[in-house]
């Protein structure tokens, strides 16, 4: 197939419970239940497909029943899946607790995630892609390498730097075209680039920015394109040539914000194939698809498919 997204990143099987309000430490509560397909690069993968882009997703699992388990997905789905099974790693999971109010708290175990390497990528996937997603869920030098071998075939190269990493370096950046953090990885972003003059900068401030130094932050990445998702408020778009806020949704009902941010990469990926990679266009249709994503629970299961997207949209 010649799809023009490929997404490289994780698989995890999410574990998923829901509360009233999150447990306290030493604090038993009763909750409900449900476990289903996960992992930011396969929800990722999911929510571009179901805009009706093609796409191909790379990651790894174990040979075991959750593994079985998102093949049978991904064939449900339609969704074209390059996935390295490995006999003795088992298959990444994620505990995730969602609160009344649809925040959630994660805790994810990589398992087979972290063995997958570069090479398990094939050339011809990459030759022919687009755009090429990664995020920070698999071994750090496998993403570096696959950003590398995306933007010297041409590809725009994205990384949704999540979650981010305390050692972060700028060279982690070289290779990369497009950022997308949230305000968390944003904050942790820039404490870790410019460590000396920074190092008390917190996610809190970034509303109070006014936009130019917001930009200037940005660009002081040295990644040409950052896109940094502001939740609710919908994003901040900052490239080489200017800036923009363009605004969240209104009048949505949230019922799980977990896999918004997958949503939202899924969605820009998709809307930058569909809009000739013109970047305000598509981070606003990212926008749309993430705003649709919160309206359901679960991960990948709450990606919107393109008829309820357009349907939004006009
Ligand atoms: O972004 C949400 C995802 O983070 C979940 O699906 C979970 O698996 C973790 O990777």
């Amino acid at each position: 197939m010649n799809n023009p997204i490929v997404i490289v990143g994780s698989y995890n099987q999410d574990l998923a419970w829901n509360c009233t309000n999150f447990p306290q430490p030493g604090e038993t509560i009763f909750g409900s239940f449900a476990t289903g397909p996960g992992g930011k690069g396969s929800n990722q993968a999911v929510a571009a497909a179901r805009t009706g882009v093609g796409t191909t997703f790379v990651g790894a699992v174990g040979k075991d029943v959750f593994g079985e388990a998102v093949k049978v997905f991904y064939e449900n789905e339609g969704l074209e899946y390059q996935l390295i099974e490995y006999d003795d790693i088992p298959t990444g999971n994620a505990g995730i607790f969602v609160s009344s109010s649809g925040e959630n708290e994660i805790i994810v175990a990589l398992g087979a995630n972290l063995a997958f390497k570069s090479e398990d990528v094939r050339e011809e996937t990459l030759s022919r892609a687009e755009i090429v997603v990664c995020q920070n869920e698999i071994d750090l030098g496998t993403t570096c390498d696959v950003l590398r071998r995306a933007r010297a075939s041409g590809a725009v190269s994205v990384l949704n730097p999540a979650p981010m990493i305390s050692d972060f370096r700028s060279d982690y950046l070289k290779d990369v075209d497009i950022l997308i953090p949230n305000e968390t990885e944003f904050a942790e972003l820039i404490k870790a680039l410019h460590s000396d003059t920074m190092a008390g900068f917190e996610s809190s401030e970034i509303h109070d920015l006014p936009e130019d130094r917001l930009h200037e932050l940005c660009q002081s990445t040295a990644v040409p394109t950052v896109i940094l998702t502001l939740g609710s408020k919908g994003c901040f778009v900052s490239t080489q040539d200017g800036y923009k806020t363009i605004p969240g949704c209104s009048g949505i009902e949230v019922v799980d914000t977990t896999g918004a941010g997958d949503a939202f990469v899924g969605g820009f990926a998709s809307g930058m194939v569909q809009f000739n990679k013109e970047i305000y266009k598509a981070a606003s249709y990212a926008n749309a698809v993430a705003a649709l994503s919160v309206t359901k629970p679960g991960t990948a299961p709450s990606m919107p498919h393109k008829e309820k997207i357009d349907k939004f949209i006009n």
